[in-house]
């Protein structure tokens, strides 16, 4: 408790927080007048009741949007889900429906049902829509990868079919998606680029070429670079810097850097709001773009072989340390006023990707499996709060 408040303390002390950085601030926003960064000038359905005390009414007050990734299975399948995402949440990313393997299983095919009901249920409920992602290493459909390796495509064809891929894309979803990320997970973690499909074959300048591509597609989308790791000051956030920080000097049309925010417990907190803030003063947006706090969870008993594992923290000190986390990761984001969104990685512990990547670690998200709120959630809440009734913050709402 102590821990936590000492966390708020330092967290409410921090620069001005709110201010009114674009002058385009789209007046079609369902979410109130402080929408920081909002140059999106798609349409918004008028949306069905949001709670006041939810985490998307108390962020809209402070000019965040608050975001989840969704399980487009779950979506309007499940009655609990849905409200969740439709009440908590302004902007939602797609899981896994806009990636490549799944727009395009087959060459020349395309396959938008799931993404394009999860971006008609978001203008539904007036919520705003990252794209994720156009360029990544992973989750490519096999007819690409398998080309490239036994060379029936070429590297002239993989640039075409890159750059075919990025525009029929970002123009099937034209003046509907509010920020794309562009490029996924480029850089290693000693700070080189990534040794991708993309380098090897295109070379480095592929990075350059995928925004500009989105860009010609749809010039009001806002183009994010998006990563994990990046949150520590070290080699990856040094080089991503100095990478982004080239592009937009040589004029390539880059809006924003996504910080994923998979934090773990046992790595300590990083100094994340000092790296979101270093980003932004390149004139950059930033977000927090897949926030989960993984810690070590109980196994399940009695015991099997091969180990299951519960959603249960192992101790006290896992579950104290995890809201400590949420709530500076949340507080970085409000302490930087180009920070225009904060999106977690999926709504409930039991369908999120953590326990499957990393055995023996979970409980990451804001509700349980059955889906009710965990303490995560009401950090989060109070935060907010806290960030709302802050006078230096009306007064920078004002500005
Ligand atoms: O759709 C198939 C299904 O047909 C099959 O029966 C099943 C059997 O394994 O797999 C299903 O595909 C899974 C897919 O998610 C959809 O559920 C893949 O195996 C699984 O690997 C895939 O995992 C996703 C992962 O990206 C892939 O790398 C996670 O759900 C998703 O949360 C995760 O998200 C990434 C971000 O895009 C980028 N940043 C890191 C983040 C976490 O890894």
């Amino acid at each position: 408790m102590t821990l936590r408040r000492s966390i708020l303390v330092g967290g409410l002390t921090l620069a001005a927080l709110v201010t009114a950085q674009s002058a385009s601030v789209a007046a079609a926003s369902s979410e109130g007048h402080h929408d920081r960064g909002h140059h999106h000038r798609g349409h918004h359905g008028s949306s069905p009741a949001v709670p006041a005390d939810s985490l998307r009414a108390l962020a809209a007050k402070v000019g965040l949007r608050t975001g989840v990734a969704v399980n487009t299975d779950l979506l309007g399948a499940d009655r609990t889900y849905t409200r969740i995402v439709n009440q908590q949440f302004s902007t939602v990313t797609a899981e896994n429906v806009m990636k490549w393997e799944s727009v395009e299983p087959t060459r020349g095919t395309y396959t938008w049902a799931a993404a394009d009901k999860l971006v008609a249920s978001a203008r539904q409920n007036g919520q705003l829509v990252r794209g994720h992602t156009l360029v990544w290493h992973s989750q490519l459909p096999a007819w690409l990868t398998l080309g490239v390796d036994n060379g029936s495509i070429s590297k002239a064809e993989l640039r075409r079919l890159l750059k075919k891929h990025i525009q029929d894309q970002v123009t099937h979803f034209r003046s509907k998606i509010w920020q794309w990320d562009v490029v996924n997970e480029a850089m290693d973690e000693d700070g080189t680029l990534r040794n991708s499909i993309w380098l090897k074959n295109l070379g480095p300048g592929y990075i350059a070429d995928a925004f500009r591509w989105a860009h010609e597609a749809d010039p009001n989308a806002q183009l994010f670079y998006n990563d994990y790791n990046i949150e520590f000051t070290g080699p990856k956030s040094n080089a991503v810097y100095a990478m982004v920080k080239r592009l937009k000097a040589s004029g390539v049309p880059i809006h924003g850097v996504g910080f994923q925010t998979h934090l773990d417990t046992q790595y300590g907190f990083p100094d994340l709001q000092a790296n979101l803030q270093r980003f932004a003063d390149l004139r950059l947006n930033v977000a927090e773009t897949e926030v989960d706090i993984r810690t070590f969870v109980k196994e399940k008993e009695p015991a099997t072989d091969p180990k299951q594992y519960t959603n249960i923290p192992v101790s006290g000190l896992a579950q104290s340390a995890q809201e400590a986390y949420w709530s500076q990761s949340l507080q970085a984001c409000l302490a930087v006023s180009r920070c225009i969104s904060y999106t977690v990685w999926g709504v409930a512990d039991n369908s999120s990707w953590i326990p499957g990547v990393f055995p023996g670690e979970g409980a990451a998200l804001l509700y349980d499996d059955k889906l009710k709120a965990k303490p995560q959630y009401r950090v989060l809440h109070q935060d907010l709060k806290l960030a709302a009734g802050a006078p230096y913050r009306r007064g920078a709402g004002r500005a």
